[in-house]
């Protein structure tokens, strides 16, 4: 039988900055406990906001021309969602935003497809803002009846230059269990 996959997906636009890297230690750990796993991020690749042209009602697809039709697709063969924030001026950034709010919508109209995945939200940050972060994106999964779990503390990780964040030994020992917290509610969801 096909493995589950977990998709974990880098708001950054720094293809291998600090969020890419810490995602990519969590698809690691997914794949030790015999998940499958992709890591995409949104460098070099703009999602555009939603403009309410409402026309994803009943088509499930978006009338927008950028890849977020594309993502979508992979969301919904996944069994798992994973998705990472750089902090901006104590937000997420904007295009994650956009790719959530775009992919909600998708779902929330349509078939629901996000129902009872499994996931949640990584934040990183130079010094401050990755609570809030944590809480704005939270909002996507709760709305969407997908399922959190915790670790032992939230998922915030501390960085600045590209690397930096894997220095965070708190930081990446706190994901990895959420990382591994999530693998291990899809094998019992199976
Ligand atoms: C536009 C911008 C705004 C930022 N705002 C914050 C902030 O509010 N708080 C903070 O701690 N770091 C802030 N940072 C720093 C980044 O969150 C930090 O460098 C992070 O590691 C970037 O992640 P990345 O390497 O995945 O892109 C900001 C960086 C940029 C480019």
């Amino acid at each position: 039988m096909k493995p589950e996959k977990v998709l974990l997906i880098s708001g950054s636009p720094r293809k291998d900055g600090n969020t890419a890297l810490v995602l990519e230690r969590c698809a690691d750990r997914l794949e030790e406990l015999g998940l499958e796993t992709e890591v995409i991020g949104l460098a070099g690749r703009p999602v555009a906001s939603c403009v309410a042209c409402y026309k994803c009602l009943g088509s499930g697809i978006c009338s927008l021309d950028d890849d977020l039709n594309e993502i979508a697709g992979k969301i919904r063969a996944a069994r798992g969602l994973i998705v990472g924030s750089p902090v901006y001026f104590g937000t997420a950034r904007g295009d994650l935003l956009n790719l959530l709010q775009r992919v909600g919508m998708l779902s929330y109209n349509n078939d629901k497809f996000l129902s009872w995945k499994v996931g949640g939200p990584v934040a990183v940050n130079r010094r401050g803002g990755a609570t809030s972060v944590i809480q704005e994106l939270l909002m996507f999964f709760f709305i969407n009846e997908m399922i959190v779990p915790g670790s032992t503390y939230w998922n915030i990780l501390y960085g600045k230059k590209p690397g930096e964040a894997l220095q965070d030994g708190e930081g990446m020992t706190t994901l990895l269990r959420f990382a591994e917290n999530v693998g291990k509610i899809i094998l019992r969801l199976k």
